[in-house]
């Protein structure tokens, strides 16, 4: 499909079902999307130590971030650069002082570059000092550590970081400033799961307002009626699941804020997560370590999701990320990574971990209720019948010629255009 044609699929308040369902779309969204955005690789605090690193990949581009004995943070391919083996196989592991190739034993520096490789004395007067090979393992085009949180762009030239995020990032200052001594750190592994869909659904249904009543019905009532019946059940989890009742009402005066490149702040005023009870000593805290105006801002920010178009949503409280790793255009891996701001209560961590058990794990009794919906639109887009996808809801001309908009209505399907406008952006770029 030619890439005047894909442009076409995207229209301002519909969506051509082609966009989840194409091999070629999604072709194109590795090589041009994936290729020219900002995307989230990992948190620093997953690499403490010299020759740490973790595997994972950039659109369908294998990589590892590297923190060498500089304590400089690199993102390399995970791809040999003699004939493109795949160098580490594990999601984590400490490399030593080295990478060596498990083919033909090349080795490689923690920076990529080229340490040894076997009969050097062969390649003598062959002019291979010049070749790419010589130069080591490919990297990222450039790379960004902002809050401890580590985003790489593929592509050598393009956008600088600060200009693509813009002021989405004060949502990461807010979680860094979550912890008094304003750090985060990658609590134990992550959660992940591997869905039969597109990776789109996933990061619209981040910002749908409109379904957890519906959706995750049988899951608040269930909560609902357990604490009719039950006595001294655990009141985080049900702090944390009765709010997925909430009505079109609720969040008709949350605040949303859109920005240019398709990121987005849910819930600027309040969302699901505000009524939380207070952790013991937590605020006092915050207020002595940042100040009194800086902590009523931290403590006061607690978004529903924070998306970093298009690889990643957080929320701010929770500390939790979600990641989307597309696989295929009908497969997507999820991750989903719990934070401890350093210094602070351990009880923000086990608040952070039974939500994601709670909502995202295997167990969860609110993720099936989407990803099955999720699934279900992959299989039925490619039937007969209407192939459009309606995103018309509260739609006005005047949004299109603002870069950031900002309202109060979050049912407003603004906030998932918004994500449509940055990928035809994005996918126009080379
Ligand atoms: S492919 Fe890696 S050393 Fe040959
Ligand atoms: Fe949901």
């Amino acid at each position: 499909m030619s890439k005047q044609k894909v442009l076409h699929l995207v229209e301002e308040k519909q969506l051509h079902s082609d966009i989840y369902t194409d091999p070629k779309v999604f072709e194109q969204e590795m090589a041009t999307l994936f290729h020219n955005a900002w995307i989230y690789v990992g948190h620093e605090s997953q690499v403490p130590n010299t020759g740490d690193y973790i595997s994972t990949r950039i659109g369908n581009s294998p990589v590892l971030l590297v923190r060498d004995a500089q304590q400089n943070i690199h993102v390399l391919m995970n791809r040999c650069a003699h004939k493109g083996a795949r160098l580490v196989n594990e999601t984590k592991g400490n490399l030593g002082k080295m990478v060596r190739c498990p083919y033909h034993a090349w080795t490689y520096r923690l920076d990529g570059s080229l340490l040894s490789i076997p009969m050097k004395r062969e390649y003598e007067g062959t002019g291979f000092e010049t070749c790419p090979a010589a130069a080591g393992l490919s990297t990222a085009g450039d790379v960004a550590i902002y809050r401890g949180f580590v985003f790489a762009r593929l592509s050598p030239e393009g956008v600088g970081f600060y200009e693509y995020f813009g002021d989405v990032l004060q949502a990461l200052d807010a979680m860094a400033d979550s912890s008094p001594v304003g750090e985060l750190e990658v609590a134990g592994g992550s959660i992940r799961s591997r869905m039969k869909c597109n990776w789109k659904f996933y990061l619209e249904n981040v910002n749908d307002t409109v379904h957890p009543i519906s959706t995750h019905e049988s899951a608040y009532h269930s909560a609902e009626k357990a604490a009719e019946r039950f006595e001294g059940l655990d009141p985080l989890s049900l702090e944390q699941l009765l709010p997925f009742g909430s009505n079109y009402d609720f969040y008709s005066t949350m605040g949303v804020k859109t920005f240019r490149n398709g990121h987005s702040i849910l819930g600027t005023n309040f969302s699901i997560h505000t009524g939380y009870a207070d952790v013991e000593g937590y605020k006092d805290a915050i207020r002595q370590a940042h100040g009194k105006e800086r902590a009523t801002e931290v403590l006061n920010f607690t978004p529903q999701n924070v998306i970093f178009y298009p690889s990643m949503a957080a929320k701010g409280s929770p500390q939790i990320i979600r990641v989307l790793r597309p696989v295929s255009v009908d497969e997507t891996l999820l991750e989903v990574w719990v934070f401890q701001p350093k210094g602070a209560s351990e009880k923000l961590l086990q608040r952070g971990l039974n939500y994601s058990r709670l909502v995202y794990s295997p167990m969860s009794v609110v993720a099936h209720d989407d990803i099955h919906l999720f699934e279900s639109q992959q299989r039925n887009l490619q039937a007969d019948g209407n192939k459009w996808i309606n995103l018309y809801r509260q739609f006005d001309e005047k949004e299109l010629e603002k870069e950031v908009n900002e309202f109060e209505n979050a049912n407003n399907e603004l906030v998932i255009r918004n994500q449509y406008r940055a990928w035809k952006n994005l996918m126009q770029e080379n």
